[in-house]
């Protein structure tokens, strides 16, 4: 799921090409974005589910999670997903949804982790992939990189260096993940 430029989508597809143990069956996107694109250009389906479209946000939470679940995904994996998913899709494929997010949490959660890292003045920073619960950027971690601030770095700058990280992790959270399942602190999680 994603709402963005899709690099982080591109990687994943990248790593399924090249033999990864894993198939994106579907994109779902909440707006027409890059993402999007990309995986029309990669011939996977494509599900646009707009909130504006639906009377309410619970309408588009269920619209949303029949529209995913129609396509029988194991895991979902919002990879700059910018909508905080509603409780119909968190009890449908709760335990089963990953996020990446561009801060080390739980410091700097939110749409803003790259900024507000910047603005706080810390040096170090990084990249968090972890599974998503009610909360907002709040659920059990599964794994972290750290990034360095320089000096001079900009948001734009801080962020891309991030993502070159984020993605590899990703990808390489989303390969263990199918074959040996979810393993916090060395001990296997229960997948509703
Ligand atoms: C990533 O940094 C993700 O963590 C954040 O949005 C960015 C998505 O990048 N929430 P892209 O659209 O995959 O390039």
């Amino acid at each position: 799921m994603a709402s963005g430029t899709g690099s982080l989508l591109s990687s994943l597809i990248g790593r399924a090409d090249d033999g990864a143990p894993f198939r994106i069956v579907a994109v779902a996107v909440d707006r027409p974005c890059r993402a999007a694109d990309i995986a029309r250009d990669h011939d996977i389906p494509t599900v646009l589910c707009r909130v504006v479209d639906h009377p309410d946000r619970a309408a588009w939470d269920a619209a949303l999670t029949g529209q995913v679940e129609a396509f029988e995904p194991q895991w979902v994996i919002t990879a700059g997903f910018m909508k905080i998913l509603g409780p119909v899709f968190l009890s449908r494929f709760g335990g089963r949804i990953v996020n990446s997010h561009p801060a080390l949490l739980p410091s700097f959660p939110g749409a803003h982790g790259v900024a507000d890292a910047l603005a706080h003045g810390v040096k170090v920073t990084g990249t968090t992939v972890h599974l998503v619960d009610e909360g907002v950027d709040t659920g059990p971690i599964l794994a972290q990189e750290p990034v360095a601030i320089h000096r001079d770095d900009t948001e734009d700058t801080l962020h891309e260096r991030i993502k070159s990280v984020e993605r590899q992790l990703l990808a390489d959270v989303v390969t263990a993940l199918v074959t040996k399942g979810v393993v916090i602190d060395g001990r296997k999680a229960d997948i509703p």
